[in-house]
């Protein structure tokens, strides 16, 4: 079952069935499942992050009426740059993960879907502010801006407190069995 974090509803072919709808092409291609592949915050996958940010993406564009198409769209690709960040190591020149990996997903992108401006703008803008010089030019962008941050936040917070529980889960098992 597709379930974005921190919500309930089943973002599959039986659920929330606007949204699948809108990013289905998407969910069933070989190249955005590559991305199962790589840890992104914590434990959360790069599939899971970005089905995240796309979910909340359409929900905030519709909110505000704006393009909750190329919300969902661009959220769920917005970091389809297939590498595990964690364990890349940049090529000499190249500037780090965070400032570059826009511009590899939004060419990963164009390679392998047909893509709107307003889609990669969000795309290759949501680092911003970190990439200070790509400035949002749409309000659709500025949304990404947002849940990209709130769902990384929300996805290392919730690894912590998994990492957490088990602690308080082995040290209490630890005591009842002394
Ligand atoms: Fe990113
Ligand atoms: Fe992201």
């Amino acid at each position: 079952m597709l379930r974005a974090i921190g919500s309930k509803v089943d973002l599959d072919k039986n659920g929330d069935s606007q949204y699948y709808s809108l990013v289905a092409d998407l969910l069933e291609s070989d190249v955005v499942n590559e991305m199962k592949q790589y840890t992104h915050h914590g434990n959360t996958t790069c599939f899971q992050h970005c089905l995240n940010v796309s979910y909340y993406n359409y929900k905030l564009c519709k909110f505000f009426s704006l393009n909750e198409r190329a919300g969902a769209r661009a959220g769920l690709l917005h970091d389809l740059f297939l590498y595990d960040w964690h364990t890349y190591v940049p090529p000499k020149g190249e500037r780090l993960h965070g400032f570059t990996h826009a511009g590899k997903a939004l060419e990963n992108v164009r390679k392998n879907f047909y893509v709107t401006e307003l889609e990669c703008d969000i795309i290759e803008k949501h680092m911003f502010p970190l990439n200070i010089t790509a400035l949002p030019k749409y309000r659709e962008t500025l949304v990404i801006v947002i849940t990209d941050k709130v769902c990384g936040t929300m996805e290392v917070f919730a690894y912590r407190g998994l990492v957490i529980k088990e602690f308080f889960r082995r040290t209490f098992r630890k005591k009842s069995v002394e």
